[in-house]
């Protein structure tokens, strides 16, 4: 069978640039929560009756999307996958509850990240719009700029990677994620890997995490 891996971590810390890592190395399906409301960001949830009527509304403010929207798309996710990347959730520890009823996991990952760095991160951050690969204008730019390498398709700025709504991001993070943290460390299932490093070297890092674990 293959691996369940969890990686956490704050916005902007590397968790989909090891994920496609992960997907590469140990053919396993990467399950993103954050891709998954993007695609469906004009989704009607109306019917709930809750705060806002797509989950884009609560996106772009930065705030997290609610919980009976999120965890079915996980369920489902989980459900058809043959090993997997988890990224993007649990996010509170309601649906960190939510998610040990769902799965046992394998490795649990937290990449350490400084605030600083993050916004840095964020805000240089240039997605392909075609493909989806991730570029940094600074950090990994692409050979031309604006242009995917890997297709030739127009890069874009994400709506919540505005410096102000990238901060509100990472305060939402540090009151309802932090905590989940906390929840796998006290389980003793956390490995926790210094994300300030180069991503190749985040990358040694995170894969020996996972073959360590799998030798356990
Ligand atoms: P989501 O898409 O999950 O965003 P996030 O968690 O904020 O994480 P990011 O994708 O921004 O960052 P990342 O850690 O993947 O970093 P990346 O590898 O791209 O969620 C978006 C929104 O959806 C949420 O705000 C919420 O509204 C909603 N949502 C999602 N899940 C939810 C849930 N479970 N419950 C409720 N709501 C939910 O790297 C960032 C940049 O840094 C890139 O440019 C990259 O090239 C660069 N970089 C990466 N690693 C390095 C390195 N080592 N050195 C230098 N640069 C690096």
């Amino acid at each position: 069978m293959n691996p369940h891996i969890l990686i956490l971590g704050a916005p902007g810390a590397g968790k989909g640039t090891q994920s496609d890592n992960i997907v590469e190395e140990f053919g396993v399906e990467h399950v993103t929560t954050g891709d998954a409301l993007r695609a469906n960001k004009e989704m009607d949830i109306s019917h709930l009756g809750l705060e806002y009527d797509t989950p884009g509304e609560y996106m772009d403010r930065g705030e997290l999307v609610p919980d009976e929207v999120v965890n079915e798309i996980v369920e489902t996710a989980l459900d058809e996958a043959d090993g997997y990347v988890l990224d993007g959730y649990p996010r509170n520890l309601d649906q960190a509850e939510t998610l040990s009823e769902m799965t046992d996991l394998d490795a649990v990952l937290y990449l350490d990240v400084d605030e600083d760095v993050l916004v840095e991160r964020l805000t240089g951050r240039r997605v392909c719009e075609e493909c989806g690969a991730t570029y940094h204008v600074e950090f990994s730019p692409p050979e031309e700029e604006g242009v995917c390498d890997a297709c030739g398709g127009d890069l874009y700025q994400r709506e919540d990677d505005t410096e102000e709504t990238a901060r509100e991001r990472i305060r939402v993070y540090e009151e309802n994620t932090a905590p989940v943290v906390e929840f796998y460390d006290d389980r003793g299932s956390l490995v926790s890997i210094d994300g300030d490093q180069t991503p190749d070297e985040v990358w040694e890092d995170v894969k020996d995490a996972i073959e360590a674990n799998a030798d356990a």
